[in-house]
């Protein structure tokens, strides 16, 4: 029943996701369940490059049309070398982040019109998208003290977004409530709760329960 299925990931910094994926993935990997793991930006080779041009603390100066079309060419890269192969092969894939995040924080963070974005949407994605997306919704003044805090301890430099005021933060968050709130394929999940009752949560509307 798993398999085949693609399901994305969202919700702003230190919404705990990258936990939660890790935690799905342990319960797979115990039942056997073939599936893939894979992040945006990132995924593949060009698109880890890219990653690190996005999120490295002294990228300056990046417009937000260049950030944006970054975002899609890793995306682009993520579904032809990785996403697709793994649907034909029939696994699941569990995606960290995918189209909505350009939504929330390109649209509704920058400010870029977001019917530009569903037409590169369309361009990019057409026929790959998530059939459920798990949005992990905290308040951003707890998610952004959680990630501060976790980007201390991290080797790679990460920190070009944490930058970003609470202001930002408050954007993206509403942002991803309005996605939520006209598309039924959007499970909004409640994330200041402890780790497991998320998992739990997860397992059930994946319905592995
Ligand atoms: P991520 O690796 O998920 O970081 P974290 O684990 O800290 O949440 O995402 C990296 C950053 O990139 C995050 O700040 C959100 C941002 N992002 C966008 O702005 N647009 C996008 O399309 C994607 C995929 C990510």
């Amino acid at each position: 029943m798993t398999q085949g299925r693609f399901v994305s990931f969202e919700g702003i910094e230190g919404c705990g996701k990258t936990t939660q994926i890790g935690l799905l993935s342990e319960y797979l990997k115990q039942r056997s369940i073939p599936h893939l793991i894979t992040r945006e930006p990132g995924g593949t080779a060009v698109g880890e490059g890219i990653r690190k041009i996005l999120l490295h603390s002294e990228t300056l100066h990046l417009t937000a049309a260049s950030e944006l079309l970054l975002f899609y060419a890793s995306r682009s890269q993520n579904i032809l070398e990785k996403i697709k192969p793994a649907l034909e092969r029939k696994e699941m894939v569990i995606c960290d982040r995918f189209y909505h995040a350009s939504m929330a924080y390109q649209g509704f963070g920058r400010g870029i019109p977001l019917d530009f974005i569903h037409k590169l949407t369309d361009l990019v994605c057409d026929g790959f998208r998530p059939e459920v997306t798990m949005l992990l919704d905290i308040d951003p003044e707890v998610g952004l003290a959680r990630a501060r805090a976790r980007n201390h301890t991290r080797i790679e430099d990460e920190g070009r977004f944490e930058k970003e005021n609470l202001e930002f933060y408050t954007r993206v968050r509403e942002g991803y409530l309005e996605l939520a709130s006209q598309d039924e394929r959007i499970q909004l999940i409640y994330a200041d709760r402890p780790v497991e009752a998320v998992h739990q949560h997860i397992l059930t509307l994946l319905g592995l329960l």
